[in-house]
């Protein structure tokens, strides 16, 4: 990979050796994708960030001097920095998470901890922008909804890019990178939860290839983001295009597969016999905090939630919707920032889950000892509280 002059100073260590280091990581990555240089970014989005996934390989980014070079933002950490005593969260665990929140906080980046940087304000990337993105489901959804360019960054790439404000050229950064591959055509009507199995679905079809997706009707944002979420969660493809919706244009791919109501339906489970309900991966809209309430009011007729139930979503939303969650949370459900079902070791000690969540229904069995995920809708899963 061709450097600039400077970049040559960088990667020789004349500019410390936190710079030295991530440009060692972008010449690597670069060298191994035959990237032929590199190029600004507009932004830079961590994922690596709870001390459940990440343990103590953070000491490395504890040794990291200096600031990044771009906007640069936090996925969820293991716990809510707040209400973290009053989750299952160990002291050890709260000293060492507030240690790698602290290390990345101190490298000028924005600690938003959340996994929809797209959503908070100014956090979407323009169309066209390249950026350096890490968590699948913000990844996919800032390549294909918005028509930004990124890889799947790994958590040390993300934050090479980061630091250095470049990345390697290569991969979906380029034109002829990002065309379809395969046609996915979807015969059935689909709603809420439906487009989190339909991702589940086409991640496990297309595997890497990027889908044409055509479908009855246009999908909201945050049926976009299910849909983001759940291809990411089991397929390894960074893109997708839907026909008349999404950004980029392309010629119809050849190879078609066909999707009909039952290849969705079978992923749902029944609600009963579930210990707990989560909603909230990837973390919730102010809107769909609006129809969560609503939703509690009809199923709940002033009654309390009689499972424990609760949704995730960004401090910045939680915030600008105060009021609403008070409303909410005298259901008895807890609203929760900063992190996750998935990432905080806080929910292991559940064992049937019930969430709207594809993401959910590909992760939780892994990483929380085994627990068995049943998919609902949205208000199926508000019901099956009371
Ligand atoms: Fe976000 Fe956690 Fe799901 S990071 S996408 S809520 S697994």
């Amino acid at each position: 990979m061709h450097l600039t002059k400077e970049e040559e100073r960088i990667y020789e260590g004349e500019e410390g050796w936190t710079k030295k280091k991530a440009m060692e990581i972008l010449v690597a990555i670069g060298d191994i994708n035959n990237a032929s240089e590199l190029i600004p970014i507009a932004s830079a989005h961590m994922s690596g960030v709870s001390y459940k996934t990440i343990g103590d390989a953070f000491e490395f980014i504890n040794r990291l001097e200096g600031t990044v070079e771009v906007k640069s933002t936090l996925n969820p950490m293991g716990m809510d920095r707040e209400l973290w005593s009053e989750m299952n969260i160990t002291k050890e665990f709260a000293n060492k998470q507030t240690a790698v929140f602290t290390a990345y906080k101190n490298l000028g980046i924005a600690p938003v901890c959340t996994c929809i940087p797209y959503l908070l304000e100014g956090g979407a990337p323009q169309k066209g922008v390249h950026i350096a993105w890490s968590e699948s489901s913000a990844v996919l959804y800032a390549n294909s909804v918005l028509g930004a360019r990124t890889n799947m960054e790994g958590a040390p790439s993300a934050l090479a890019a980061a630091l250095i404000g470049k990345t390697p050229l290569y991969g979906l950064h380029q034109t002829e990178n990002r065309a379809p591959e395969i046609r996915i055509c979807a015969s059935c009507d689909l709603a809420d939860a439906d487009y989190s199995a339909l991702g589940f679905l086409i991640g496990e079809l297309v595997g890497n290839r990027i889908p044409l997706i055509e479908l009855p009707s246009i999908p909201s944002k945050d049926e976009l983001k299910h849909l983001s979420a759940a291809i990411g969660a089991t397929g390894s493809v960074g893109l997708y295009h839907i026909r008349g919706l999404t950004p980029e244009a392309w010629d119809t791919p050849a190879e078609k597969i066909g999707v009909e109501e039952g290849d969705v339906t079978k992923f749902y489970a029944g609600a009963e016999e579930a210990d707990v309900i989560a909603i909230g991966c990837p973390h919730c809209s102010s809107l769909e905090l609006q129809q969560i309430h609503k939703l509690l009011r009809v199923e709940g007729k002033g009654r309390k939630v009689k499972k424990d139930f609760f949704i995730f979503t960004a401090r910045a939303i939680k915030q600008r919707m105060q009021e609403l969650v008070i409303l909410i949370e005298n259901y008895g459900v807890k609203v929760i920032c900063d992190t996750c079902f998935v990432v905080s070791p806080a929910f292991e000690q559940y064992k049937r889950v019930l969430t709207n969540s594809g993401k959910m229904m590909r992760y939780v069995p892994l990483l929380s000892r085994g627990a068995e995920v049943r998919l609902c809708k949205t208000k199926e899963c508000v019901r099956a509280a009371f």
